[in-house]
Protein backbone atom coordinates (compact mmCIF):
# COMPACT_ATOMS: atom_id res chain seq x y z
CA UNK A 1 0.00 0.00 0.00
CA UNK A 2 1.87 3.31 -0.51
CA UNK A 3 2.28 5.23 2.17
CA UNK A 4 -0.07 7.74 3.73
CA UNK A 5 1.03 11.62 4.77
CA UNK A 6 -0.54 12.52 8.50
CA UNK A 7 -3.61 14.33 6.86
CA UNK A 8 -4.49 10.80 5.40
CA UNK A 9 -3.81 11.73 2.11
CA UNK A 10 -1.83 9.37 -0.25
CA UNK A 11 1.74 10.32 -0.05
CA UNK A 12 2.72 11.33 -3.98
CA UNK A 13 6.12 9.37 -4.82
CA UNK A 14 8.75 10.44 -7.80
CA UNK A 15 8.45 8.71 -11.14
CA UNK A 16 12.07 7.80 -10.31
CA UNK A 17 11.07 6.03 -7.34
CA UNK A 18 8.64 3.91 -9.33
CA UNK A 19 11.75 3.45 -11.88
CA UNK A 20 14.14 1.47 -9.40
CA UNK A 21 13.53 -1.62 -9.35
CA UNK A 22 14.02 -4.38 -6.24
CA UNK A 23 16.32 -7.75 -6.24
CA UNK A 24 14.32 -10.50 -7.56
CA UNK A 25 16.90 -12.62 -5.51
CA UNK A 26 16.29 -10.94 -1.89
CA UNK A 27 13.05 -12.51 -1.63
CA UNK A 28 15.48 -15.91 -2.24
CA UNK A 29 17.67 -14.78 0.21
CA UNK A 30 14.53 -14.09 2.93
CA UNK A 31 13.57 -17.37 2.70
CA UNK A 32 16.80 -18.88 2.87
CA UNK A 33 16.85 -16.77 6.13
CA UNK A 34 13.43 -17.87 7.51
CA UNK A 35 15.10 -21.51 6.61
CA UNK A 36 18.27 -21.16 8.75
CA UNK A 37 16.44 -19.79 11.67
CA UNK A 38 14.83 -22.80 11.68
CA UNK A 39 17.91 -24.84 11.81
CA UNK A 40 18.56 -25.99 8.41
CA UNK A 41 22.24 -24.98 6.43
CA UNK A 42 21.64 -23.12 3.88
CA UNK A 43 25.15 -23.33 1.33
CA UNK A 44 24.80 -19.69 -0.19
CA UNK A 45 25.89 -19.72 -3.63
CA UNK A 46 24.10 -16.12 -4.32
CA UNK A 47 26.98 -14.13 -2.60
CA UNK A 48 28.81 -11.40 -4.35
CA UNK A 49 31.64 -10.73 -2.09
CA UNK A 50 34.32 -12.19 -0.62
CA UNK A 51 34.18 -14.16 2.25
CA UNK A 52 37.59 -13.58 3.30
CA UNK A 53 37.70 -10.17 5.79
CA UNK A 54 39.67 -7.35 4.80
CA UNK A 55 43.55 -7.87 4.68
CA UNK A 56 45.25 -7.62 8.08
CA UNK A 57 47.71 -4.55 7.28
CA UNK A 58 44.88 -2.84 6.05
CA UNK A 59 42.42 -3.67 9.40
CA UNK A 60 45.23 -2.22 11.39
CA UNK A 61 45.69 0.94 9.07
CA UNK A 62 42.15 1.58 10.02
CA UNK A 63 42.24 1.03 13.61
CA UNK A 64 45.18 3.12 13.27
CA UNK A 65 43.21 5.80 11.53
CA UNK A 66 40.33 6.10 13.71
CA UNK A 67 42.58 5.91 16.71
CA UNK A 68 44.58 9.07 15.51
CA UNK A 69 41.23 11.07 14.55
CA UNK A 70 41.48 11.03 11.49
CA UNK A 71 37.71 11.19 11.06
CA UNK A 72 36.93 14.46 9.28
CA UNK A 73 36.44 15.27 5.79
CA UNK A 74 39.04 14.88 3.00
CA UNK A 75 38.71 16.70 -0.45
CA UNK A 76 35.84 15.66 -1.92
CA UNK A 77 38.16 13.86 -4.86
CA UNK A 78 39.89 12.00 -2.29
CA UNK A 79 43.02 11.84 -0.67
CA UNK A 80 46.05 12.77 -2.62
CA UNK A 81 48.07 10.34 -0.99
CA UNK A 82 45.39 7.52 -2.05
CA UNK A 83 45.13 9.41 -5.55
CA UNK A 84 48.81 8.90 -6.13
CA UNK A 85 48.91 5.29 -4.88
CA UNK A 86 46.74 4.48 -7.27
CA UNK A 87 48.74 6.11 -10.14
CA UNK A 88 51.50 4.10 -8.93
CA UNK A 89 49.75 0.74 -9.01
CA UNK A 90 48.41 1.43 -13.17
CA UNK A 91 51.90 2.12 -13.40
CA UNK A 92 53.48 -0.98 -11.55
CA UNK A 93 50.87 -3.71 -12.32
CA UNK A 94 49.91 -2.41 -15.96
CA UNK A 95 52.77 -0.24 -17.10
CA UNK A 96 50.51 2.52 -17.73
CA UNK A 97 50.94 6.20 -16.67
CA UNK A 98 47.73 7.64 -15.24
CA UNK A 99 48.23 11.68 -13.69
CA UNK A 100 47.12 11.08 -9.62
CA UNK A 101 44.89 14.30 -10.66
CA UNK A 102 43.00 12.08 -13.26
CA UNK A 103 42.36 9.58 -10.37
CA UNK A 104 39.43 10.43 -8.07
CA UNK A 105 38.44 8.28 -5.61
CA UNK A 106 34.70 7.82 -4.37
CA UNK A 107 32.58 6.00 -2.21
CA UNK A 108 32.53 2.37 -3.94
CA UNK A 109 32.67 1.70 -7.68
CA UNK A 110 28.85 2.49 -6.74
CA UNK A 111 29.15 6.67 -6.21
CA UNK A 112 31.95 6.22 -9.32
CA UNK A 113 28.99 4.91 -11.79
CA UNK A 114 26.44 7.18 -10.27
CA UNK A 115 28.84 10.20 -10.94
CA UNK A 116 30.07 9.26 -14.64
CA UNK A 117 26.17 9.15 -15.89
CA UNK A 118 25.52 12.05 -14.36
CA UNK A 119 28.49 13.73 -16.13
CA UNK A 120 27.88 11.92 -19.39
CA UNK A 121 24.40 11.87 -19.76
CA UNK A 122 21.42 14.07 -20.64
CA UNK A 123 17.94 13.47 -20.29
CA UNK A 124 16.23 11.07 -23.66
CA UNK A 125 19.56 9.44 -24.46
CA UNK A 126 20.68 6.18 -24.84
CA UNK A 127 22.79 4.39 -23.60
CA UNK A 128 23.84 0.70 -24.58
CA UNK A 129 24.62 -1.62 -21.82
CA UNK A 130 25.13 -5.54 -21.61
CA UNK A 131 22.72 -8.40 -21.46
CA UNK A 132 23.62 -9.97 -18.71
CA UNK A 133 24.73 -7.73 -16.54
CA UNK A 134 25.06 -5.83 -13.49
CA UNK A 135 21.73 -4.89 -12.54
CA UNK A 136 21.93 -1.75 -10.87
CA UNK A 137 23.85 -0.07 -14.13
CA UNK A 138 20.09 0.48 -15.67
CA UNK A 139 19.48 2.27 -12.50
CA UNK A 140 22.61 4.97 -12.76
CA UNK A 141 21.44 5.86 -16.13
CA UNK A 142 17.72 6.57 -15.45
CA UNK A 143 19.07 8.43 -12.69
CA UNK A 144 20.76 10.76 -14.85
CA UNK A 145 17.50 10.64 -17.18
CA UNK A 146 19.02 7.97 -20.05
CA UNK A 147 17.73 5.45 -21.32
CA UNK A 148 18.96 1.75 -21.11
CA UNK A 149 19.12 0.09 -24.54
CA UNK A 150 20.12 -4.09 -23.68
CA UNK A 151 22.79 -5.55 -26.08
CA UNK A 152 21.84 -9.30 -26.05
CA UNK A 153 25.81 -11.10 -25.32
CA UNK A 154 25.74 -14.58 -26.23
CA UNK A 155 27.88 -18.13 -24.54
CA UNK A 156 29.59 -18.33 -28.24
CA UNK A 157 31.51 -14.89 -27.44
CA UNK A 158 32.15 -15.45 -23.64
CA UNK A 159 28.73 -13.48 -23.02
CA UNK A 160 30.90 -9.93 -24.23
CA UNK A 161 29.97 -7.71 -26.74
CA UNK A 162 32.08 -6.92 -29.64
CA UNK A 163 32.05 -3.77 -31.31
CA UNK A 164 29.74 -5.22 -34.53
CA UNK A 165 27.17 -6.08 -32.00
CA UNK A 166 26.99 -2.30 -30.25
CA UNK A 167 26.89 -0.23 -33.44
CA UNK A 168 23.62 -2.21 -34.25
CA UNK A 169 22.11 -1.06 -31.74
CA UNK A 170 23.62 2.16 -32.31
CA UNK A 171 21.06 4.97 -33.13
CA UNK A 172 20.75 8.63 -33.81
CA UNK A 173 19.89 9.27 -29.88
CA UNK A 174 22.82 6.54 -28.38
CA UNK A 175 25.73 8.48 -26.58
CA UNK A 176 27.70 5.85 -25.32
CA UNK A 177 28.22 2.83 -23.68
CA UNK A 178 28.67 0.77 -19.93
CA UNK A 179 30.66 -2.19 -20.26
CA UNK A 180 32.17 -4.38 -17.02
CA UNK A 181 35.06 -6.58 -17.77
CA UNK A 182 35.55 -8.72 -16.10
CA UNK A 183 31.78 -8.69 -15.67
CA UNK A 184 28.81 -9.78 -12.84
CA UNK A 185 26.95 -12.35 -13.54
CA UNK A 186 29.31 -14.00 -16.14
CA UNK A 187 32.66 -13.97 -14.45
CA UNK A 188 34.11 -13.47 -18.09
CA UNK A 189 35.84 -10.31 -20.07
CA UNK A 190 36.35 -8.77 -23.22
CA UNK A 191 39.71 -9.16 -25.23
CA UNK A 192 42.41 -6.23 -25.31
CA UNK A 193 41.06 -6.64 -28.89
CA UNK A 194 37.95 -6.43 -28.61
CA UNK A 195 37.92 -3.40 -26.22
CA UNK A 196 39.86 -1.38 -28.92
CA UNK A 197 37.56 -1.89 -31.45
CA UNK A 198 34.80 -1.40 -29.14
CA UNK A 199 37.01 2.25 -27.49
CA UNK A 200 37.72 3.23 -31.18
CA UNK A 201 34.06 2.12 -32.74
CA UNK A 202 32.51 5.02 -30.12
CA UNK A 203 35.26 7.49 -30.39
CA UNK A 204 34.45 7.73 -33.87
CA UNK A 205 30.43 8.17 -33.53
CA UNK A 206 31.57 10.94 -30.79
CA UNK A 207 30.07 8.71 -27.82
CA UNK A 208 31.30 8.00 -24.32
CA UNK A 209 33.02 4.66 -23.27
CA UNK A 210 32.24 3.48 -19.12
CA UNK A 211 34.23 0.36 -17.99
CA UNK A 212 33.84 -1.09 -15.01
CA UNK A 213 36.92 -3.06 -13.89
CA UNK A 214 35.81 -3.83 -10.44
CA UNK A 215 37.04 -7.60 -10.76
CA UNK A 216 40.03 -6.35 -12.29
CA UNK A 217 42.36 -8.79 -10.78
CA UNK A 218 40.02 -11.54 -9.76
CA UNK A 219 41.43 -13.23 -12.82
CA UNK A 220 42.86 -16.48 -13.29
CA UNK A 221 44.06 -17.49 -16.73
CA UNK A 222 45.69 -15.17 -17.66
CA UNK A 223 47.45 -11.54 -15.80
CA UNK A 224 45.24 -8.62 -14.72
CA UNK A 225 44.60 -6.67 -17.79
CA UNK A 226 42.54 -3.01 -17.80
CA UNK A 227 41.33 -0.85 -21.21
CA UNK A 228 43.83 1.71 -19.91
CA UNK A 229 46.59 -0.29 -21.13
CA UNK A 230 44.93 -0.33 -24.85
CA UNK A 231 44.23 3.41 -24.58
CA UNK A 232 46.59 5.38 -22.42
CA UNK A 233 44.71 7.80 -20.02
CA UNK A 234 41.41 8.85 -21.04
CA UNK A 235 41.43 12.30 -22.63
CA UNK A 236 38.99 15.16 -24.36
CA UNK A 237 40.14 13.10 -27.66
CA UNK A 238 38.97 9.74 -25.55
CA UNK A 239 35.53 10.02 -23.53
CA UNK A 240 36.09 7.07 -20.93
CA UNK A 241 35.98 6.32 -17.81
CA UNK A 242 37.22 3.32 -16.02
CA UNK A 243 35.83 2.46 -12.41
CA UNK A 244 37.71 0.16 -10.15
CA UNK A 245 36.95 -0.46 -6.17
CA UNK A 246 38.62 -1.61 -3.25
CA UNK A 247 35.55 -3.61 -2.47
CA UNK A 248 36.15 -7.05 -4.42
CA UNK A 249 40.03 -7.75 -4.93
CA UNK A 250 41.10 -6.29 -1.87
CA UNK A 251 37.96 -7.29 0.11
CA UNK A 252 36.94 -4.09 1.80
CA UNK A 253 33.02 -3.95 0.46
CA UNK A 254 31.63 -2.43 3.41
CA UNK A 255 34.48 -0.01 3.84
CA UNK A 256 32.88 1.87 0.65
CA UNK A 257 35.96 2.93 -1.09
CA UNK A 258 36.53 2.57 -4.88
CA UNK A 259 37.98 4.95 -7.63
CA UNK A 260 37.25 6.54 -11.37
CA UNK A 261 39.48 7.14 -14.04
CA UNK A 262 38.48 10.28 -16.12
CA UNK A 263 39.10 12.46 -18.78
CA UNK A 264 40.87 16.20 -17.17
CA UNK A 265 37.74 18.07 -19.46
CA UNK A 266 35.11 16.31 -17.05
CA UNK A 267 36.85 16.46 -13.67
CA UNK A 268 35.17 19.57 -12.38
CA UNK A 269 32.11 18.16 -13.47
CA UNK A 270 32.83 15.10 -11.04
CA UNK A 271 34.30 17.06 -8.83
CA UNK A 272 30.68 19.07 -7.92
CA UNK A 273 28.51 15.87 -8.03
CA UNK A 274 31.30 14.80 -5.51
CA UNK A 275 30.82 17.69 -3.41
CA UNK A 276 27.09 17.70 -3.61
CA UNK A 277 26.22 14.44 -2.79
CA UNK A 278 28.85 12.80 -0.87
CA UNK A 279 31.20 15.67 0.65
CA UNK A 280 34.00 13.15 0.32
CA UNK A 281 34.56 9.53 0.78
CA UNK A 282 34.94 8.16 4.01
CA UNK A 283 37.85 8.83 5.83
CA UNK A 284 39.59 6.42 7.75
CA UNK A 285 38.55 3.81 4.79
CA UNK A 286 41.01 6.12 2.63
CA UNK A 287 43.73 5.95 5.05
CA UNK A 288 43.31 2.16 5.42
CA UNK A 289 43.49 1.88 1.93
CA UNK A 290 46.91 2.89 1.23
CA UNK A 291 48.06 -0.30 3.06
CA UNK A 292 46.63 -1.78 0.43
CA UNK A 293 49.10 -1.46 -1.68
CA UNK A 294 52.29 -2.55 0.76
CA UNK A 295 53.71 -5.58 -0.58
CA UNK A 296 52.43 -7.56 2.70
CA UNK A 297 48.97 -6.78 1.19
CA UNK A 298 49.40 -7.42 -2.54
CA UNK A 299 50.82 -11.13 -1.17
CA UNK A 300 47.38 -11.88 0.96
CA UNK A 301 45.51 -10.90 -2.09
CA UNK A 302 47.60 -12.81 -3.99
CA UNK A 303 47.24 -16.08 -2.13
CA UNK A 304 43.58 -15.39 -1.72
CA UNK A 305 43.49 -15.18 -5.24
CA UNK A 306 45.03 -18.31 -5.98
CA UNK A 307 42.73 -19.50 -3.53
CA UNK A 308 39.51 -18.32 -5.26
CA UNK A 309 41.19 -19.92 -8.73
CA UNK A 310 41.25 -23.20 -6.99
CA UNK A 311 37.96 -23.16 -6.30
CA UNK A 312 36.66 -21.60 -10.34
CA UNK A 313 38.66 -24.71 -11.62
CA UNK A 314 36.21 -27.29 -9.36
CA UNK A 315 33.22 -25.71 -9.49
CA UNK A 316 33.66 -25.45 -13.31
CA UNK A 317 34.97 -29.48 -13.38
CA UNK A 318 31.86 -30.33 -11.12
CA UNK A 319 28.82 -28.55 -11.99
CA UNK A 320 28.16 -30.23 -14.99
CA UNK A 321 28.67 -34.07 -13.74
CA UNK A 322 26.04 -32.61 -11.53
CA UNK A 323 23.47 -31.73 -14.02
CA UNK A 324 24.40 -28.20 -14.82
CA UNK A 325 25.75 -26.84 -18.27
CA UNK A 326 28.62 -24.07 -18.23
CA UNK A 327 27.94 -22.17 -21.84
CA UNK A 328 30.78 -19.87 -21.03
CA UNK A 329 34.29 -20.24 -19.16
CA UNK A 330 34.12 -17.81 -16.45
CA UNK A 331 37.57 -16.66 -16.18
CA UNK A 332 37.76 -13.91 -13.03
CA UNK A 333 35.15 -12.41 -10.82
CA UNK A 334 33.48 -15.70 -8.51
CA UNK A 335 30.59 -16.65 -10.54
CA UNK A 336 29.45 -19.12 -13.23
CA UNK A 337 26.74 -17.97 -15.08
CA UNK A 338 24.87 -21.82 -16.14
CA UNK A 339 22.18 -22.69 -17.92
CA UNK A 340 19.36 -23.88 -14.96
CA UNK A 341 17.85 -27.17 -15.81
CA UNK A 342 14.12 -25.65 -15.51
CA UNK A 343 12.90 -22.61 -15.47
CA UNK A 344 15.55 -20.49 -12.78
CA UNK A 345 13.23 -18.84 -10.85
CA UNK A 346 11.30 -21.92 -10.06
CA UNK A 347 14.36 -24.24 -10.47
CA UNK A 348 16.26 -21.45 -7.40
CA UNK A 349 13.15 -21.51 -4.97
CA UNK A 350 13.22 -25.81 -5.43
CA UNK A 351 17.07 -25.72 -5.38
CA UNK A 352 16.84 -23.89 -1.93
CA UNK A 353 13.87 -25.54 -0.28
CA UNK A 354 14.35 -29.14 -0.88
CA UNK A 355 18.71 -29.26 -1.09
CA UNK A 356 18.89 -25.96 1.39
CA UNK A 357 21.33 -24.49 -1.48
CA UNK A 358 20.46 -21.26 -2.79
CA UNK A 359 21.33 -19.73 -6.23
CA UNK A 360 20.27 -16.54 -7.67
CA UNK A 361 17.94 -16.81 -10.67
CA UNK A 362 18.92 -14.52 -13.93
CA UNK A 363 16.28 -12.42 -14.26
CA UNK A 364 17.92 -9.84 -12.10
CA UNK A 365 20.74 -9.85 -14.85
CA UNK A 366 18.88 -10.74 -17.91
CA UNK A 367 15.39 -9.32 -19.52
CA UNK A 368 16.36 -11.35 -23.13
CA UNK A 369 16.98 -14.65 -20.83
CA UNK A 370 16.74 -14.68 -17.35
CA UNK A 371 14.56 -17.39 -16.72
CA UNK A 372 17.07 -19.87 -18.52
CA UNK A 373 19.88 -19.14 -16.43
CA UNK A 374 21.05 -18.55 -13.17
CA UNK A 375 24.02 -17.47 -11.55
CA UNK A 376 26.24 -19.60 -8.76
CA UNK A 377 29.49 -17.64 -6.88
CA UNK A 378 32.11 -19.60 -5.39
CA UNK A 379 32.68 -17.23 -2.72
CA UNK A 380 32.44 -19.89 -0.29
CA UNK A 381 34.53 -22.65 1.38
CA UNK A 382 36.00 -25.18 -0.67
CA UNK A 383 33.98 -27.46 2.06
CA UNK A 384 30.63 -25.64 1.58
CA UNK A 385 31.44 -25.97 -2.40
CA UNK A 386 32.15 -29.87 -2.34
CA UNK A 387 28.74 -30.14 -0.67
CA UNK A 388 26.65 -27.79 -2.30
CA UNK A 389 27.41 -29.19 -5.70
CA UNK A 390 26.84 -32.29 -4.12
CA UNK A 391 23.33 -31.26 -3.03
CA UNK A 392 22.65 -29.95 -6.66
CA UNK A 393 23.71 -33.69 -8.16
CA UNK A 394 21.47 -35.32 -6.20
CA UNK A 395 18.62 -32.90 -6.40
CA UNK A 396 18.67 -32.85 -9.93
CA UNK A 397 19.23 -37.22 -10.65
CA UNK A 398 16.00 -36.85 -7.86
CA UNK A 399 14.01 -35.26 -10.67
C1 LIG B 1 29.92 -5.17 -11.67
C2 LIG B 1 29.78 -4.42 -10.38
N1 LIG B 1 29.99 -3.09 -10.37
C3 LIG B 1 29.86 -2.37 -9.24
C4 LIG B 1 29.52 -2.97 -8.04
C5 LIG B 1 29.39 -2.11 -6.79
O1 LIG B 1 30.54 -2.25 -6.02
P1 LIG B 1 31.00 -1.32 -4.82
O2 LIG B 1 30.94 -2.17 -3.58
O3 LIG B 1 32.41 -0.92 -5.13
O4 LIG B 1 30.10 -0.13 -4.79
C6 LIG B 1 29.32 -4.36 -7.99
C7 LIG B 1 28.94 -5.04 -6.72
O5 LIG B 1 28.63 -6.20 -6.66
C8 LIG B 1 29.46 -5.11 -9.19
O6 LIG B 1 29.28 -6.44 -9.23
Amino acid sequence: MAPLTNKGEELKQSSLSNLVQPFHVMELVKAANALQDQGKQVIHLSIGEPDFPMPEPVEQALVRAVSEHKTRYTAALGLPELREAIGRYYQSNFKVEIPAHQIVITSGASAALMYACLALINPADHVLLTDPGYPCNKTFVQMAGGIPDFVQTHEAQNFQPSWADLSAQWTRQTTGVLLASPSNPTGTQLSAQAMQEIVHGVSTRGGFVIVDEIYQSLCYDHSAQSVLQVTGAPSEQLPLVVINSFSKYFGMTGLRLGWMVVPETILPAIERFAQNLSICPNTPAQWAALACFAPETLAICEERRQVFKARRDFVVSALPKAGIELHSTPDSAFYVYAKSPYDSDRYCEELLEKALVCAVPGKDFSEFRGSEMMRLSYANSMDNLETAIERIRIFNQGR
